[in-house]
């Protein structure tokens, strides 16, 4: 595990720095006429290599949305969206899956490990699908394992792991292809609050050493943790650049 003590880290994030996610005028719709929902609504901002970002908001006011279009997962119904400076707007499912697989790593609430695999063979599956050597498959992931303080728990499997051990081993996969990117939907919603703190230092860590964080949270607490708090209502940006410390008035 790092060592750096990461709360609330504070990377400056200069001009010079390479923009990892540019929306312009995003638009998400669903429906049409009388059912027509949008659920994002001309959204624009950017992140830089090394933001550490909180989104929030209140239950349907389009964060998943957002997420779901950063993380390539979706496309959007209009707009354009620069992932690490290429235009991935307009393409095709099957260069997306490569691109999701080598430039973000995913965190979920409910972690998404494969029941049947030991932790070391759920951090070996995404290099396994960038035709990574077998041996160096173990090696890395057992590198990633490592950092996330789960080095002694390789062969166990999700079950035999608890909620926060899961979530490490989560991370380590969401890590180990090296991503420009981790994306995290509520990674904290279904552990206690010690385990949330935890699971906090360790996103931290990761983004003190480089790594740029985007997390989902309904959680105040939570995102204290981070630099930068973009608050969404009704598909749109309520508030962007709301630091930790603003939030009481905010929300
Ligand atoms: N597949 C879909 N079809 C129709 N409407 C959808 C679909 N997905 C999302 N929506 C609508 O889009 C809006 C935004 O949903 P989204 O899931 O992004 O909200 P959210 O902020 O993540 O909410 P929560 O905090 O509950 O997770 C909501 O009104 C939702 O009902
Ligand atoms: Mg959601």
């Amino acid at each position: 595990m790092l060592t750096t003590n990461a709360i609330a880290p504070s990377i400056p994030v200069s001009d010079s720095k390479r923009e990892i996610v540019r929306l312009n005028d995003v638009c998400k719709y669903y429906g049409q006429d009388d059912t027509l929902v949008k659920a994002l609504d001309d959204v624009s901002f950017v992140i830089k290599e090394g933001e550490y970002c909180a989104i929030m908001g209140a239950s349907g006011s389009g964060k998943s949305t957002c997420m779901n279009i950063i993380g390539c997962l979706d496309s959007s119904t209009s707009g354009q969206y620069f992932l690490d400076e290429q235009d991935v707007s307009h393409m095709q499912e099957s260069d997306l899956a490569g691109v999701r697989n080598l430039k973000i790593g995913f965190v979920f609430q409910q972690y998404h490990l494969l029941a049947q695999l030991s932790a070391l063979e759920n951090v070996m599956l995404p290099m396994a699908y960038a035709n990574v050597r077998p041996k160096e498959q173990k090696e890395r992931a057992a590198i990633a394992l490592e950092r996330v303080a789960m080095g002694h728990r390789l062969n166990n499997r999700p079950n035999q792991m608890s909620g926060g051990q899961q979530q490490r081993v989560a991370i380590a996969r969401a890590i180990v292809n090296n991503p420009v990117m981790l994306l995290a939907d509520e990674p904290t919603g279904a552990l206690d609050s010690h385990t949330t703190s935890e699971v906090m230092e360790l996103f931290g860590e990761l983004n003190a050493s480089g790594i740029t964080v985007i997390m989902v949270t309904h959680e105040a607490d939570v995102a204290r943790n981070t630099q930068r708090i973009i608050l969404f209502r009704d598909g749109q940006i309520l508030r962007d650049r709301l630091s930790p410390s603003d939030l009481n008035h905010a929300i």
